[in-house]
């Protein structure tokens, strides 16, 4: 299990000490909530924020564009620092287009559903994919309760990549991820773990990472040592500077 923590529940007016501070508790990705007011119901921050923090720390940036028509900030986010850049699928009008454009930019590419959108709006798009996102709530907050239903899909999505030939693309869960559902969201497939409300109420930060890690080893069945998806997800951060790279 990677965790990747969602910057949307720290403080705002420290980043990048919080980043530091992350990176320095032995956190490997961050989630970088980016929300324009229209897609959905909230704003947050977008390039010059990530552009600031990108110096501070090593992490992992995982960006989460919850954006309509996301294709018209992907150079922004890619020069700001962005390692992944995750679209929604009910935010772009194409959405091949756009995941081709991530890759041309050298960055890993993500495709997020939200939980009314079915496992069938990535299948088409299964070879473009480095990511799939599966959201525990509709987004637009931090701290809303996770939709129980998540956790029967994030095992039908690892069941469809796997079918469409995609072992190899990881499953992550964003939305009301918390100590009480991690083992069952594990043992169902999913490889990356956001947290932002349960996380940031950790004692330490060190201390939230490993209570995270300890939850998700404890489910029935621990998939997620066996997942290629969770090797592919976790070889990115050691890989050469996204920027360097073409493709997946
Ligand atoms: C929701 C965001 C999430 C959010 C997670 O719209 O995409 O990343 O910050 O926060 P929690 O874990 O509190 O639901
Ligand atoms: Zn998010």
């Amino acid at each position: 299990m990677i965790l990747s923590p969602s910057l949307l529940s720290a403080d705002f007016s420290r980043l990048g000490e919080e980043a530091a501070a992350l990176e320095a508790a032995g956190v490997p990705w961050l989630h970088l909530d980016v929300m324009d007011g229209a897609f959905v119901p909230n704003i947050s921050f977008g390039p010059p924020v990530i552009r600031a923090l990108r110096p501070r720390c090593g992490l992992f940036f995982d960006v989460h564009l919850m954006v309509e028509e996301a294709g018209r900030y992907l150079e922004a986010f890619a020069e700001a620092g962005a390692d992944l850049l995750v679209i929604h699928a009910e935010a772009v009008r194409h959405a091949h287009r756009c995941l081709g454009r991530i890759h041309d930019l050298g960055l890993r590419a993500g495709l997020a559903l939200d939980p009314g959108t079915d496992i069938a709006a990535a299948r088409w798009l299964a070879p473009d994919l480095d990511m799939l996102l599966i959201m525990g709530v509709d987004p637009g907050f931090s701290g809303q309760s996770f939709i129980p239903q998540t956790v029967a899909k994030v095992r039908a999505a690892r069941e469809a990549l796997d079918a469409w030939g995609r072992a190899d693309v990881p499953v992550e869960v964003d939305g009301g991820v918390c100590l009480e559902n991690v083992a069952a969201l594990s043992e169902a497939g999913a490889d990356i773990l956001v947290s932002g409300s349960a996380f940031f109420r950790s004692a330490s930060y060190a201390a939230g990472l490993a209570a995270f890690a300890a939850a998700a080893r404890s489910g029935p069945s621990p998939q997620t040592q066996r997942r290629p998806g969770l090797d592919a997800a976790q070889a990115w951060r050691h890989a050469a500077p996204a920027s360097q790279q073409k493709g997946k």
